[in-house]
């Protein structure tokens, strides 16, 4: 079993594995139109739904076989702000997703781009990945604006290469190998955490 030791601790914030008490905190951002806007599969959710979001999340502390998805809570003084993911996408790879989802109220800061940064470290470094990958729908511009402040590189736009919401839908694919990702942050990227 992979799991980081927790907390991880960034400049600003705190992250570590979900719990029920998070339920406040968390339907009030899934609750939210602007932020399902550009997600696959999602709607905004009752206080019911993301009550079981809360509670698959909190199963979600490390990796115990591929496929797996380790999901922390974001934390600052004012309670959980959002959560990020990753993805064991490939074992014999080392390749991994990410995936990130803030409340709006919080956007603008950084924060995002810090909690990332440091998920992404520990994948590095943890779980000794390779390669680590994130997807977004092409007219999802602050998620594909935080790959690229990351330092993934786009490295395809599919164009109409999925269905969405009932129409077909552009994906742009970001990535980023260890080394790019250690020389990047040796000179002082992606965030200083
Ligand atoms: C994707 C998402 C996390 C991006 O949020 P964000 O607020 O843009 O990201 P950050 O918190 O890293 O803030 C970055 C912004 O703050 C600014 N900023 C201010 N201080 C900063 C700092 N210290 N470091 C980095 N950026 C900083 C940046 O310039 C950037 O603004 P810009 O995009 O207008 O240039 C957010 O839009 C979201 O949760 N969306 C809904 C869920 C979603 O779509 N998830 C992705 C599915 S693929």
């Amino acid at each position: 079993m992979l799991r980081p030791t927790y907390p991880i601790r960034t400049a600003r914030l705190t992250l570590r594995p979900v719990t029920p008490d998070d339920l406040d905190d968390v339907h009030a951002y899934q609750r939210r139109p602007d932020v399902v806007r550009w997600m696959l599969g999602a709607e905004p959710r009752t206080r019911e739904q993301s009550r079981s979001s809360v509670a698959a999340m909190a199963g979600e502390d490390a990796w115990r076989a591929e496929g797996d998805c380790l999901t922390l809570a974001v934390a600052t003084d004012a309670g959980v702000i959002g959560v990020v993911e990753l993805v064991w996408r490939s074992e014999r790879d080392r390749t991994a997703e990410v995936g990130y989802v803030f409340h709006p109220d919080h956007g603008g800061r950084g924060l995002a781009t810090e909690a990332v940064t440091a998920l992404v470290d520990w994948g590095f470094t943890g779980f000794r990945l390779h390669r680590v990958y994130g997807r977004c729908h092409g007219r999802n511009e602050a998620s594909a604006r935080l790959m690229a402040r990351l330092g993934m590189r786009r490295e395809a736009h599919h164009l109409r290469s999925y269905r969405f919401r009932g129409e077909w839908a552009d994906q742009l694919v970001f990535a980023v190998l260890a080394e790019e990702w250690w020389a990047r942050r040796a000179g002082g990227g992606p965030t200083q955490a």
